[in-house]
Order: structure tokens, then sequence, then C-alpha cells
């Protein structure tokens, strides 16, 4: 059998019933070892087949949980491995021994299912972010600006506040300089794995939409309104439920009527935010429309779509292709490629693809 792209996590439980409710949780998302105890052939095990993250139960046999996890953190090879704890509501006791041995984040019982994800994605963030501490000056401050951005939305995303444009337009200048500097392929790696999708897609988008502005000539001004119009097409994902905005499967016509709500929650969202341009409204709102009319949410045909939305529209799709998932590995290049040029002549602007095709050429991304 093919091995699974999936990143792996390993859960330490004596409790097969509690091991198997956090395999349950998490299959989808990601490949799960579990391990019963916390004897020497785990691990071997763990140092064998090398987890991104360790969940360690409320018992680990032969000991307990807490000397369990001293092991690992004396265990060269995987002493830098995440742990996060679980620990039982009854025994918030152990909350201080727990820290004080070395574990990177607690969650307590009962917790739902997605609060242990997104502590899951935390974790896989925490990591992703501290190699942009390894990027030149530029770089690193293109990928820390945008996630800054989007901190700050997510922070205040149910109250009525919003990002300043500014700011926003502020943060995009060092991805806009990068771009000019023809060296932006590190920022394209530093958001891949990151767990947080719509930021990723949307870094994604918003690089990729300002080398086609760069390509097709736009001033930096006019640059970095098309990379924060890419930072914000999406922002209306952030209140689409996790278990629709990362199912691995194909939606159902209820979840993907849910899922077109996007558009307009962003929309809605933009409106609120003062002195934003209309070009970041044309892109939020149009990016999902196609030439031949069958686009959302407003069906418009050829004439109707703003030259901004095709672009973002091409970029949109060859990203959402290849974007890497937390359930399944990007698509190549060349075969999204081929998608958007033999399969969607009435959804995208081909002059676009044709222009964006000859960026991917030159960057060597494709051949
Ligand atoms: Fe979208
Ligand atoms: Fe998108």
């Amino acid at each position: 059998m093919a091995k699974s792209n999936k990143r792996l996590i390993a859960v330490v439980d004596s409790h097969t019933s509690y091991r198997k409710d956090i395999v349950d949780s998490l299959c989808s998302f990601y490949d799960v070892n579990d391990y019963g105890d916390g004897r020497i052939a785990t691990f071997k095990a763990l140092q064998e087949d090398v987890p991104v993250i360790i969940i360690v139960g409320e018992d680990v046999s032969p000991s307990n949980a807490i000397n369990f996890i001293g092991e690992l953190r004396n265990t060269p090879e995987l002493s830098l491995i995440p742990i996060l704890h679980i620990i039982n509501k009854r025994n918030l006791d152990l909350i201080d021994d727990s820290k004080k041995t070395g574990v990177s984040t607690i969650i307590t019982k009962p917790f739902k299912r997605s609060a242990l994800i997104r502590k899951i994605s935390v974790l896989l963030n925490a990591n992703v972010e501290k190699e942009w501490d390894k990027l030149p000056d530029l770089q690193r401050d293109a990928l820390k600006s945008s996630i800054g951005v989007f901190n700050e939305i997510e922070d205040v995303l149910l109250s009525e506040d919003t990002v300043s444009f500014d700011k926003v337009k502020g943060n995009c200048q060092s991805l806009v300089s990068a771009i000019a500097a023809n060296d932006f392929k590190s920022i394209l790696d530093g958001v891949r794995d990151h767990d947080d999708y719509t930021y990723a897609h949307s870094m994604r988008v918003a690089t990729m939409l300002t080398l086609l502005g760069n390509a097709a000539g736009f001033k930096n001004e006019d640059q970095l309104i098309l990379s924060s119009g890419g930072l914000l097409h999406d922002v209306g994902k952030m209140y689409i439920p996790h278990h629709i905005l990362n199912k691995p499967g194909r939606l159902t016509e209820e979840e993907f009527t849910i899922m077109k709500g996007h558009v307009n929650s962003t929309v809605d969202y933009l409106k609120k935010v003062e002195d934003i341009p209309s070009a970041v409204f044309i892109i939020a709102e149009q990016h999902h429309e196609k030439i031949d009319g069958t686009g959302y949410p407003h069906g418009l045909k050829g004439k109707e779509l703003n030259e901004l939305a095709r672009m973002a529209a091409v970029v949109d799709v060859f990203s959402a292709l290849t974007d890497r998932r937390v359930y399944k590995e990007p698509m190549k290049v060349s075969k999204a490629m081929g998608i958007m040029t033999d399969e969607m002549i009435g959804h995208l602007d081909q002059g676009y693809v044709k222009m964006f095709r000859t960026i991917l050429i030159d960057a060597k991304l494709l051949v």
C-alpha cells in the first residue's frame, strides 16, 4: 500500500477506549499511531516513526503520564517533539507538574473534538512559524506580517472591530518587495505546511496575485492593493465551521451552500473596514464568478467580470488545486495548469492563465 502523505501523530494512553476516541477524532486529517503503554517498545517505535506531535493521555503504564513525559523529554530523538497532555478535570493538580516536565500544551477532559483539533493546529503552526526565523529579513517579514494580519482579524472576528486597511497594506510591502526582487519561493514554501488553511491559502493567493500584477506592469501601490485583496479575499471562511472547511470528502449540497456563503461573509466584513479600496471588494466579491456565468454569488458573465476578479479567479483556482490540505498532498503544478487550460476554458480568462503559466515557468515552478 502506498505510504500516506498525512502527517503522523502519536497517541499514548493505557485505556484502549480513550485511545480509540482520539484516533477516531483525528484519523481523517492525520495518520495516527497509538500505543498502550510507555515501555521500551513504545520508545523504539516512536523513534523509528517519529510523529509531529505526541498526545499523552491520563494514564500511561507502567509508571504514570508525568514520568512518561519526563522520559520523552530525556530521549534525544524525541526531546523536541511537541507534547499535548490530556488531563482529567478531576486531576487539575497535575497541571503544574505537567508544565514543569515540559509539555507544550494541555487539554482538560472532557473536551470537544474541535478543541482538540484546534490545539493540534496551534502546535503545528508554532513549529512552522519558528522555521520562518531562518529566512532572510524580507521573506521572514512578509510571512510574519501576513500572519499578524490574520491573527488580528481572528482576535476580533466576532466583535464589530476590524483590522485597519492601512495596516494590512503596510504589512504587504515586504511581500511586494520580495516579488520585485524575484525572491518569493521561500514565502510559498513557508506557508505550505501551515495548518490554518484559510491563512495558508490566502497568503498563497496574495503572493501569486501580486506576481500576476507585477507581470502585468502594475505599480508598487497597485501591487499593494492586489496583495491586500489576496490576503483578505476569503476572510469570510473564518466563520465556517472547521468540519466543513476541512472536510476530506465531497461536501453535501447543504454544506456547499454554507461554503459558498463565505463570499457574502467576506463582503460584509470588508464593508466594516474603513477606507477600503473598491479593488479589494471586487476581488473578494467576484473571485468565484466564471466567464460562462456559472459562478457565484451573482452568476456574472463575460464582460461583467472585472479584470481584477479574472486575475483573482486564476490564482484562486490554482491555489485551491495546489494547496496542501491536512488530508491531502498538493496537486502537481503541471497537472493543475493542465486542468485550468483544458477543462476550465469557459470558467477562467485564458489570457491570464497564459500569463500565469509564463510566470511559473520563469520561476522554475513549471517546466
Ligand atoms: Fe473564496
Ligand atoms: Fe480563495
